[in-house]
């Protein structure tokens, strides 16, 4: 069975929605293990309370990376719980080169809007204050820049009118829940092909 290790530092909804489609046997995965840069974070207390082996990791004295010897104690985690497959899942931090190349083309992530607009933080916030009539979310490698990696999977929502920041956020979360256990049968499928930074289904590159 494919080994997922997750990495959050907040709610951790996502990291649910993933742990939901593997109860449904709509993925076939198991989740080996929860990380996260906030000993507090919702995210661990999702993890405990579902019997997964939740993790703090105290990242300091960087406050943007994970780097030096959180990076170190993160790879030796991964490593020996045999995970296979690394997902953020409302990580906020950059992942340095120690982790992206102990894990090559294994990191994924989750962020939400359609990259490549409004990288970065507070993605929601950035679509509406430019006056976007579509929005959504991403699923996407991971590689060394802000939000650049190749991308597996967008979902699009509307925008409305009437929207806050939240119900935006709201409303881009719901496919967020869709398309990451999506994005990730995907990859577990062995369908996904990358070239370059275009993921391929290999039905069609055939
Ligand atoms: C999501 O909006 C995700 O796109 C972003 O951080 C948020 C995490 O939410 N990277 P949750 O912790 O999974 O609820």
């Amino acid at each position: 069975m494919v080994k997922l290790g997750v990495i959050g530092s907040g709610n951790g909804s996502n990291f649910q929605a993933i742990l939901e489609a593997i109860d449904q046997g709509r993925l076939p995965a198991q989740i080996a293990c929860v990380l996260s840069d906030s000993p507090d974070a919702h995210i661990l207390l999702r993890a405990k309370t579902s019997g997964i082996p939740a993790i703090g990791i105290d990242c300091s004295p960087f406050r943007t990376k994970l780097d030096g010897r959180a990076e170190e104690e993160v790879i030796r985690t991964m490593q020996d719980f045999n995970v296979d497959y690394i997902v953020l899942a409302g990580f906020m931090r950059m992942i340095k080169t120690g982790l992206l190349s102990a894990f090559p083309r294994k990191i994924v992530n989750i962020h939400p809007s359609l990259l490549p607009a409004f990288p970065g933080l507070a993605s929601w916030k950035q679509a509406l204050e430019y006056g976007v009539k579509w929005t959504g979310c991403t699923v996407h490698f991971v590689d060394s820049g802000m939000d650049t990696g190749p991308i597996i999977v967008q979902k699009v929502v509307p925008v409305m009118d009437t929207d806050t920041p939240e119900s935006l956020h709201d409303r881009i979360r719901q496919q967020e829940h869709i398309a990451y256990p999506e994005a990730l049968e995907f990859l577990l499928s062995g369908k996904a092909i990358l070239d370059g930074r275009l993921v391929r289904s290999a039905a069609i590159s055939e």
